[in-house]
């Protein structure tokens, strides 16, 4: 099973294929940094430090959440930032919550 790290901690879990990193994370007891749940509001932005190739791609909500928090926040292209709300695991990714 892929496994979601966060940065930082030794904190290390055992998620589903296709799981979303926040229910994932919040069904075992680790809750991240969140708002709406819905993908719109940004509150649960992550870095993605290794394994971004093992998220499925975002979509349009996604997508556009993440375009403009990098402008409004001004956040440097190489960064590879998702939502967990919203991203879906395939493999092992190490993530870090950006305040
Ligand atoms: S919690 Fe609002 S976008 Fe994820």
């Amino acid at each position: 099973m892929p496994r979601v790290s966060i940065e930082g901690t030794n904190k290390s879990f055992e998620v589903k294929t296709e799981e979303i990193i926040y229910n994932a994370l919040s069904d075992q007891g680790e809750e991240l940094p969140h708002g709406c749940l819905a993908g719109s509001c940004g509150a649960c932005k992550v870095e993605i430090l290794q394994g971004k190739e093992n998220l499925h791609l975002p979509g349009v909500i996604e997508q556009n959440t993440i375009d403009a928090l990098r402008i409004e926040l001004n956040i440097d292209q190489t960064k590879e930032i998702r939502l967990s709300c919203r991203a879906k695991v395939l493999g092992d990714v190490t993530i870090k919550p950006i305040k």
